[in-house]
């Protein structure tokens, strides 16, 4: 897909669905008794992978778009598939699931696309064999295809090396089976959606600091969730909006869970005009969002926020290329090990289009304020490189093409028409 500089981007967008939120409705529905009703269930590739799933389970999930009714099986109900579970780009998918098959009293192998069978599952594989499940690797290389054989579960106090929220939640959906409390520690709190969720769905769980804890739970029951727009989809009209004169954005309906919201920080601090209208919060606070163009400067990013913006970083690399001075963005090593590895990948395409960015252990370096160019990108199949540089290439002189573009249907299927919309 062939893109060009853009003049000013004025006008709303109502964001899709969040992935995390999306994903949680429809496992912890199907494991709920009653019936499940979800808005604004996110249509991408991903959270599709996760309905699949459970329909191969035995649960009945009917979607008319973004809107589902999920008719769940209860914690005990879900049914032994008849082959091979496919989760698709899912990691979300992948390490959630786990953590409930683990506890099913049936066998089962589940995988993925070329990405997903390359990324780590030991993260879940450790801490859930610790929990008395049968997890293995089939391949032995630490990664999916798994196979897991359903077990009785004990709970486990876990400290967890990496802020992972798909960690922290594979443990605590086992922990909803097993013969005691679950602990598990972060070394910074990740996303809390699993929480906030399960407590609405009735189960015992609570925070204290970085850790969550979670008792087991006799049932679970079927709710109503309106799912907000996903504030990793806002990042990047925020992006466009703070970098491409003259433009002035509305993003309609985002979640902005203290857990998630890193990005509308690390806007502020490098001097974005950013304001929230709308502030409500059920649960999950969700806000409207508006930016302005701006003239933004580099700072430095690391510690506790990472988890807040890890999916944001791609954006916020491309966005440091047209600030002012230097942006340092370390701590960040979980980047390797996403859809593609974005520290690796960002730094060749960004330094395809003239950019002065350097890869790092754990982040990279970037000197802001060099002009670019346009560049053949490769998108690596990762949704959110391809629409990073969708962003990057609308202040790029000359023309962009995104290899692999259509990848964004994992996250936000509509991202092009959106962006086309916003410049006329
Ligand atoms: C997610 C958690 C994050 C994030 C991913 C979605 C989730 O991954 O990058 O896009 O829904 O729990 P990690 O848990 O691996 O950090």
């Amino acid at each position: 897909m062939i893109f060009k500089k853009s003049g000013p981007l004025r006008g709303q967008v109502v964001i899709p669905g969040d992935k995390s939120i999306s994903h949680r409705s429809v496992m912890f529905g199907s494991i709920a008794k009653g019936t499940t009703e979800i808005t604004n269930f996110l249509t991408g590739a991903d959270c599709l992978s996760t309905i699949g799933c459970f329909q191969r389970m035995g649960v009945d999930i009917q979607a008319d778009g973004s809107h589902v009714i999920v008719r769940g099986n209860g914690l005990r109900g879900l049914k032994k598939p008849d082959g091979i579970l496919d989760c698709g780009n899912s990691g979300t998918t992948t390490r959630l699931i786990s953590g409930i098959l683990s506890a099913q009293d049936f066998s089962v192998t589940l995988t993925g696309d070329e990405s997903i069978q390359k990324r780590p599952m030991k993260r879940i594989m450790e801490p859930l064999s610790q929990m008395g499940a049968q997890i293995r690797s089939v391949r032995g290389n630490g990664c999916a295809p798994l196979e897991i054989t359903g077990s009785r579960l004990h709970g486990i106090r876990y400290i967890s090396p990496v802020a992972s929220a798909q960690v922290k939640s594979a443990i605590l959906l086992a922990g909803l089976y097993a013969d005691g409390e679950t602990r598990v520690t972060e070394p910074a709190l990740s996303r809390n959606h699993t929480e906030l969720m399960l407590k609405s769905f009735g189960a015992d769980v609570r925070t204290e600091g970085t850790t969550a804890v979670i008792s087991p739970a006799r049932e679970l029951y079927g709710q109503s969730i309106a799912v907000p727009g996903d504030i990793s989809s806002a990042a990047f009209f925020m992006a466009a909006g703070l970098l491409v004169p003259g433009s002035e954005i509305l993003l309609k309906q985002v979640g902005v869970n203290p857990t998630r919201d890193g990005m509308l920080q690390v806007c502020r601090s490098m001097g974005g005009d950013v304001t929230l209208y709308n502030e409500t919060s059920d649960g999950e606070p969700v806000a409207d969002i508006l930016v302005r163009a701006s003239r933004l400067h580099g700072i430095t990013i690391g510690g506790d926020i990472i988890p807040t913006l890890i999916d944001e970083l791609p954006v916020i690399a491309a966005m440091a290329c047209f600030a002012e001075g230097e942006t340092i963005i370390r701590d960040a090593a979980e980047l390797k090990v996403k859809e593609s590895n974005r520290i690796e990948v960002m730094v060749r395409n960004l330094s395809a289009m003239g950019a002065d960015v350097e890869e790092t252990e754990d982040g990279m370096i970037i000197r802001g304020g060099k002009p670019l160019h346009g560049a053949v990108i490769q998108s690596h199949m990762d949704h959110r490189i391809a629409m990073t540089f969708a962003i990057t290439a609308c202040m790029a002189e000359g023309e962009t093409t995104i290899e692999g573009a259509e990848c964004v249907n994992i996250s936000y299927p509509g991202f092009y028409q959106d962006l086309r919309r916003l410049s006329f």
